[in-house]
């Protein structure tokens, strides 16, 4: 199916099974990563699910929706490469995707 890479907020790397069809959200979450909140469990409305989406696969993700941009915006450690995990979905296309836990806002 493929390889997502995760990165922690201690700034470890770990690469887990990535699931076609499922979220990134929903792999990071069944993979055990507490620290991503994900509090509305996947409905675009609570940001806890905060990524920096490595550079490489930027122009392989989905456009980022008005919903997910203004999100995004309510947070304080936004950058260019940031998405909502729960937002991309995971496919073939992205084997090796590599993210990384934005901090808690
Ligand atoms: S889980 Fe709430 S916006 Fe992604």
């Amino acid at each position: 199916m493929g390889t997502l890479l995760i990165v922690d907020r201690d700034g470890k790397e770990t690469a887990v099974e990535g699931i076609a069809g499922r979220s990134v959200m929903e792999i990071m979450r069944d993979n055990g990563f507490d620290e991503l909140l994900a509090l509305c469990g996947g409905s675009c409305s609570c940001a806890t699910c905060h990524v920096y989406v490595h550079p490489d696969f930027a122009d392989r993700l989905p456009p980022i929706s008005s919903d997910e941009d203004d999100l995004l915006d309510s947070s304080d450690n936004r950058k260019e490469s940031s998405r909502l995990s729960c937002q991309l979905r995971f496919e073939a296309t992205l084997d090796g995707l590599k993210v990384e836990i934005a901090p808690e806002d």
